[in-house]
């Protein structure tokens, strides 16, 4: 296997030239060196007015326009609609690759030969079982716990049972840890999956694939083997591609400040989940078949989408995106999934409400001007509710290939020398310093 150290970030390259910079405040002039188009914003440190001042900082809530890292994992051009993992366009790995495949790519920068790849699948099949006392951990849930909580909840958990996991300078260590992630959530999902339904959990088959068997942990009852619809778990296995990584979102940015701390892969990546679990992130396809029940019908989209227009509704779930300012290349393959499911489980009546939504807003000025397109949550609850996954379910199916993606950026940002503990500045807007009061003398109302 290579070394995923030997495909980290680059060095960063020469400058490629300068930012002058006059402060009008003092007359001074700072040259910035400029290198992939950015500048260090630690360099505005030394733009001060006197020996008391801590100098320029940049602001910059949510992160608009601050590269946090260097990474060699994901590419996209929003403008252009372009994803590619290490350099694979989107649509050529989800046409011809496995998910596993992707994930050992993400992480190790390169395809696997045919040796390595049968090691992988091999070390994955072979950890999908996970201790009974976090199945019974699961089992302490109420019936209408939301799979996320306890997915989240179970990865944190982890934690605990594989307390070696913490010695993350130790790349046996990382391996072992990234392994158990990538074949025990799908195990957890589904238990959590089977809990909801008040059904017993099924346990993994090591004979089938990574997308075979987890839907047989999801659906299998009497039967000795389950045998999955092969549109089914090629379905799953093509939105576990497209789900694996999406550079620095919300969750893998949650992931590398979490991971940052040096805490064990479990803890950083439960606190992925978590991010995830937000309903402008990997719950916007759970939101997006809620707006189409409460649609309900395709003569109401005009009204529904005049009242996203007026900002006094909700936004239209599945569309925009802070990166794609045009089609997302991933809800292009989806949309075409959607229909390959279709054939088999028969038209599902509120694709016709997703069609017409979709066709609405990509004429109207108001989406066209903001370039809000659809995303790839638009289509992918679709295809989840006709493959029966309840909608609160919807987003787990986001977090389970996200591992793979969570995975490889952790180890990435741990061993890129320039990561320290993530920690950004502040400007402060509050009091300055006022002495306390005591209780009695409190007029003020709150
Ligand atoms: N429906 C209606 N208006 C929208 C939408 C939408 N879905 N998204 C953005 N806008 C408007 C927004 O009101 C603002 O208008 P104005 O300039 O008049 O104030 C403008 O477009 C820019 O919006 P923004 O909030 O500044 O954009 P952002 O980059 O901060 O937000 C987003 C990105 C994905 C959070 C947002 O587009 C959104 O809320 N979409 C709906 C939720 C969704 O589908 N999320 C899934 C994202 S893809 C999966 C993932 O990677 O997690």
């Amino acid at each position: 296997m290579p070394t995923p150290g030997k495909t980290a970030a680059p060095p960063p390259p020469p400058s490629e030239g300068h930012l002058d910079i006059t402060d009008s405040r003092t007359g001074k002039q700072y040259k910035l060196p400029i290198t992939d188009g950015t500048i260090r914003t630690l360099d505005l440190k030394q733009i001060v007015t006197g020996p008391d001042d801590f100098g320029v900082m940049g602001y910059d809530p949510a992160f608009m326009n601050t590269a946090s890292c260097r990474s060699a994992i994901t590419f996209i051009d929003g403008d252009k609609g372009i994803l590619r993992y290490r350099g694979y366009p989107i649509d050529q790995l989800a046409e011809k690759a496995s998910f596993l495949e992707v994930a050992y790519l993400l992480r190790n920068g390169e395809l696997p030969s045919q040796a390595d790849y049968d090691q992988f699948v091999h070390d994955i099949t072979y950890h999908t079982y996970i201790h009974e006392n976090l199945k019974r951990f699961l089992e302490g849930f109420r019936y209408d716990a939301h799979p996320m909580s306890m997915l989240c909840a179970a990865v944190a958990a982890l934690s605990s049972f594989y307390p070696e996991a913490k010695d993350i300078h130790d790349r046996k260590q990382r391996d072992i840890s990234i392994i158990r992630l990538l074949a025990k959530v799908p195990t957890i999902a589904a238990f959590a999956y089977r809990h909801v339904k008040g059904l017993p959990y099924v346990y993994p088959d090591n004979d089938l694939s990574y997308s075979e068997n987890f839907l047989s942990m999801i659906a299998r009852m009497s039967e000795t083997k389950y045998v999955a619809d092969p549109i089914f778990a090629r379905a799953i296995d093509v939105l576990f591609i497209l789900h694996a990584d999406h550079e620095q979102n919300c969750s893998t940015n949650a992931v590398r400040a979490v991971g940052s701390s040096q805490v064990d892969p479990f803890s950083a990546v439960a606190a992925g989940i978590a991010a995830l679990y937000g309903p402008l992130h990997g719950g916007a396809n759970e939101a997006v078949l809620r707006m189409i029940n409460q649609i309900g019908d395709v003569k109401n989209v005009p009204a529904f989408v005049d009242e996203v227009k007026s900002g006094k509704g909700s936004r239209l779930m599945g569309f925009g995106h802070r990166v794609y300012k045009s089609y997302d290349p991933r809800a292009k393959i989806v949309k075409e999934l959607a229909y390959d499911v279709f054939k088999v489980t028969g038209m599902d009546k509120d694709l016709e409400i997703a069609l017409e939504l979709e066709r609405r807003a990509l004429e109207d000025s108001y989406f066209r001007e903001r370039k809000l397109y659809p995303n790839v949550d638009f289509y992918t609850g679709l295809i989840y509710r006709a493959l029966k996954f309840p909608t609160d379910y919807f987003t787990v199916l986001f977090a389970i290939p996200r591992v793979a993606g969570w995975a490889a950026q952790w180890e990435e940002m741990l061993l890129d020398k320039e990561q320290k503990i993530a920690r950004p500045r502040q400007i402060y807007t509050g009091y300055d310093e006022r002495p306390y009061t005591s209780v009695l003398d409190r007029t003020k109302k709150v």
